[in-house]
């Protein structure tokens, strides 16, 4: 069985989460060019097939307002009731064939072959690395052989890593360039291969280490007190992240690479890509 305590921490950390969603840019929710790329796979299947039957991993509220739009008959399965409550409040068009079921991904309450589609955002940020082919797998069970899974990732870019003292350097030369919350977002994610963050066996990226840093280059008086906004997450959080190829090698043991896109609209956004997935049968 997968990893318990990991799952319930990050059922903690969600807690909070869903809370700061409104303020969170991409690339940590998917982006208007993702979600135009997945609308126009919905919009293609909505014309060939009716009664279509979507599953949503997590809570995401622009998933769930794009199949409100299509009208189409969706389940929600997180096991995080307080998040998806605080998520649901964040969509704007709310879809009647939209039901919440709150469970645990690895142990799916649902029926296989059961979907047309499946859609996730970086879901398995949230699960221990070890655990990433039973996941991919449990996916696969649940997805119709006709079916597909929009699947949108983050992942680690080795070329684009810094070290934590280029980090601060660069806060310290131009600090007005961390008050765009992309910006920001993407350099934290720059410091993802630093190894006092990264744990190269577990995979995982320590989102608090950082911020601990930070915090106490502030206390010392050596970064100005801005900073704590500005180059802080201010969460308790810790996320596995692999590189590309990697990931891909992973899914292409289940699935089929139908389409891909990299949003290239930020320099933030080269830690993201997004798929359209096969089952392999
Ligand atoms: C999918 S992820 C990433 C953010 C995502 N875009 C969303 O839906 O909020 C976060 C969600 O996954 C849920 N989650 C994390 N681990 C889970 C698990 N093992 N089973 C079910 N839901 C889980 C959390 O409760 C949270 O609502």
């Amino acid at each position: 069985m997968p990893d318990k305590k990991f799952t319930q921490k990050m059922k903690q950390n969600w807690k909070d989460i869903a809370r700061k969603w409104q303020s969170y840019t991409p690339p940590v929710k998917p982006s208007k060019a993702e979600l135009y790329f997945y609308e126009q796979k919905i919009k293609k299947l909505t014309q060939k097939q009716k009664n279509l039957k979507a599953l949503v991993l997590g809570a995401t509220p622009e998933f769930r307002g794009l199949l409100a739009k299509y009208k189409i008959d969706t389940t929600i399965l997180d096991n995080n009731k307080i998040s998806v409550q605080a998520m649901t409040s964040l969509i704007k068009k709310k879809n009647p064939k939209e039901k919440v079921k709150i469970g645990n991904w690895f142990k799916i309450p649902l029926k296989p072959k059961t979907f047309d589609l499946v859609l996730s955002d970086t879901a398995q940020d949230n699960i221990k690395y070890k655990d990433f082919p039973k996941f991919f797998e449990n996916i696969h069970k649940v997805i119709k052989p006709t079916g597909f899974w929009l699947s949108g990732h983050v992942h680690l870019e080795k070329k684009n890593y810094i070290t934590f003292k280029t980090y601060i350097k660069m806060y310290h030369t131009n600090p007005k360039e961390f008050k765009s919350k992309q910006t920001a977002i993407g350099r934290f994610f720059q410091l993802a291969y630093e190894p006092e963050f990264y744990n190269y066996k577990t995979r995982i990226f320590n989102f608090t280490k950082v911020d601990a840093k930070v915090k106490q280059l502030v206390k010392k008086g050596q970064l100005p007190k801005p900073a704590l906004k500005d180059l802080c997450f201010n969460i308790d959080y810790a996320q596995p992240i692999i590189p590309l190829p990697e990931l891909i090698s992973l899914l292409n043991k289940k699935f089929k690479i139908l389409d891909q896109m990299q949003d290239k609209s930020h320099p933030a956004m080269i830690i993201r890509w997004s798929a359209v997935l096969k089952p392999r049968t």
